[in-house]
Order: structure tokens, then C-alpha cells, then sequence
């Protein structure tokens, strides 16, 4: 540990620092919905992959203070490469996008010639350049059903994601066997046991979890999606298939109502905790403002390349998701 790292301050002094660091900085937090609750809190802005995007697009803050992982800190340099972007903890990194080497990606679109390649955001800049339109679990719907039904798609890299897809839209992509370790992690008999003890509690599942998760589910949808379901069903007690720390903007938007997250293999392991996600922390935020770093920097030619699928989504997901949907802090 360094004498600077000493100078650390904790508690309100932290919180106070990072607002503080903000002003001087001109610098936006932006959130993902599974930070901790006191990243969340302190944010300018809680959203999911596809708002945080929209918004990264969109700032005109200088500095880009992205909690959440590093995928979606790239993407955010990609769409405003003149702003500086910092990713509290550089390793926050995504199993999915681990799960689809560039090269290897690049070999499965070239054995498919007469595909075209629709592709998670979970994944690499460079995965995004060999892509023709990038899609969120909130968009993905939207956009797929702008694709005519006669023309042959690449899915990657969430093999569950693509699946239900192709169940609920008559498709057959072509799906990429990846899958998102937190996801797959949950279980159906656990679930199931948990549905008995509270009978009628509907159950959101991300469509990142497995068919078997995905099959109970009430409503499948994305975070905001999630999000926007607690607020709406009209039950007292719902249960939450997907990283628990969204429950954190429930109970804050609905103090009276009961959400249990669904149970992972042994039903009380911390398996649907992100582990990318737990990266960031306040103390690594407030270094990431103090110090501008760790810094996303993505070479010229790849940004550009990996834009236009970007620029496809944003286009074609226009009308997704209104910006009012948004989770302020
Ligand atoms: P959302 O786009 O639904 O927020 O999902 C992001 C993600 O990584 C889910 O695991
Ligand atoms: Fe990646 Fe899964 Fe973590 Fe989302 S929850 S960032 S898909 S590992």
C-alpha cells in the first residue's frame, strides 16, 4: 500500500470526497443496477446496459465514472471518445464476454458467410467490430423483429439469451455457447421450493438464466424491465431471478413490498452475486475520480469499427426504453 492509497478517507468524509471530486472534475457517475446499494446511491444515474449507454452518448460531462464492468465502460468510450472514461476496478470484467475470443468469433461468422451476426453487448470492442448490430436484453426483441425472418443470424455470446429468443420469436439463430456464470447459477428445484413456501409470488427471471429458471418466470425481461415489473405487480412478495443487488432500488421504490432473491445450487450460496460487479467499491470510485485512472483508451480504427454496430442498436432501439424510465439516484 502506497502513502497515497493511506489517504483513503472513509465513511461520510468518502461520500463527501467523491462529490466532491465530481464537481471539480465535471465527471458523471453512471451505475449498473448490480452495484453495491451505496455505489447506486451515490450515483448520477442507476440504468441498465442499454440506458447507460444512451446516456454515455449522450453526456456532456468530461469524465465518464463508470461502476459497473468493463464492457460497458468501453462501450461508453466508444460512443464519447473525446470524454475520459475510468473503470473503478479494471479487472471487472464479464463471463460472457471471456467466453468469445475475437479470433475464434471471427472464424465462426467466416464459416457462416451468408449470416449476418446480432451480438449481446456482453462482449468485447473487438467482438463489437465484427458485428452488424449489438443488442441489450431490453432491445433485443425490438430489433430482432426489425430483421426479416428469412435472413440467417449469428447469436452470441449468451446461448440462453439467443434461445429465448428463438423460442419466443419462431427463430433459429445460430447460437454461441456462451453463458453468463451468475445466471447459470441459479437453481430450479430451489426455485421451486421457494415458490411453495410463497404461493402466487410471481418470479422476474433475466433471460440470461437458463430455460429451466426461464420457464417459471411470470415476466422475463431486463433490469429496467425487472425493475419496472416490481413496481407495477400487483402482489405483495416477488421473487427476483437475477443479481440480488437490483433488489436494492425495489425495496427503496417499494418499502412495503417483500423481495426474496431466487436461491442459487444450495439455496444459500452467494453464487448470483456478480463477481465482476463486487470489483468496484467507494474507495476504488474515489481514486478512480482523485487519479483519472484506471483510464479506458481504445485504438482508433478498432472504436471506430466496433461504433457501427453500436450506432445500428442505438438506431433501431430507439423508442426501447424512454429516458424517464431512468433510476436517478
Ligand atoms: P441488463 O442490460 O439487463 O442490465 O443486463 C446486463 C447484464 O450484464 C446482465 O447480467
Ligand atoms: Fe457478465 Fe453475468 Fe456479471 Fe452480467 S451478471 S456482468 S453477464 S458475469
Amino acid at each position: 500500500m502506497t502513502a497515497h492509497d493511506t489517504m483513503i478517507p472513509t465513511g461520510t468524509e468518502l461520500r463527501a470526497e467523491i462529490d466532491r471530486l465530481r464537481k471539480e472534475r465535471n465527471a458523471v457517475i453512471l451505475a449498473h443496477y448490480y452495484q453495491k446499494p451505496e455505489i447506486q446511491d451515490i450515483a448520477d444515474y442507476v440504468g441498465d446496459s442499454l440506458q447507460l449507454s444512451q446516456l454515455a452518448a449522450e453526456t456532456d460531462a468530461d469524465v465518464i465514472a463508470f461502476c459497473g464492468v468493463k464492457f460497458m465502460a468501453d462501450t461508453a468510450k466508444i460512443l464519447s471518445p473525446e470524454k475520459i472514461v475510468v473503470l473503478p476496478d479494471m479487472d471487472a470484467g464479464c463471463s460472457l464476454e471471456d467466453s468469445c475470443p475475437p479470433d475464434k468469433f471471427k472464424a465462426f461468422r467466416e464459416a457462416h458467410p451468408d449470416h449476418i451476426a446480432l451480438t449481446y453487448i456482453n462482449c468485447s470492442t473487438e467482438v463489437k467490430a465484427l458485428s452488424d448490430v449489438i443488442v441489450t436484453s431490453s432491445s433485443a426483441e425490438t430489433i430482432l423483429q426489425q430483421i426479416p425472418a428469412d435472413q440467417k443470424i449469428i447469436f452470441g455470446p449468451d446461448r440462453h439469451l439467443g434461445g429465448y429468443l428463438n423460442r419466443k420469436f419462431n427463430r433459429d439463430m445460430l447460437l454461441w455457447p456462451g453463458v453468463c456464470i451468475v445466471h447459470e447459477a441459479f437453481s430450479e428445484s430451489e426455485l421451486l421450493k421457494l415458490m411453495a413456501q410463497h404461493p402466487g409470488a410471481p418470479v422476474a427471471a433475466h433471460p440470461e438464466c437458463p430455460p429451466h429458471v426461464v420457464e417459471h418466470a411470470d415476466y422475463v425481461g431486463s433490469t429496467s424491465g425487472i425493475l419496472q415489473f416490481a413496481k407495477t405487480f400487483p402482489g405483495n412478495t416477488l421473487i427476483v431471478a437475477t443479481e440480488p443487488h437490483i433488489i436494492h432500488q425495489m425495496e427503496k421504490a417499494l418499502p412495503e413490498k417483500t423481495f426474496i432473491g431466487a436461491p442459487g445450487a444450495d439455496g444459500n450460496c452467494n453464487c448470483n452475486i456478480c463477481p465482476y460487479m463486487a470489483l468496484n467499491t467507494m474507495e476504488k470510485l474515489y481514486t478512480a475520480l482523485r487519479d483519472l485512472e484506471p483510464r479506458i483508451e481504445i485504438e482508433e480504427g478498432l472504436r471506430i469499427a466496433a461504433k457501427k454496430s453500436l450506432d445500428a442498436m442505438l438506431e433501431m432501439a430507439s423508442g426501447t426504453v424512454g429516458m424517464g424510465d431512468l433510476g436517478r439516484a
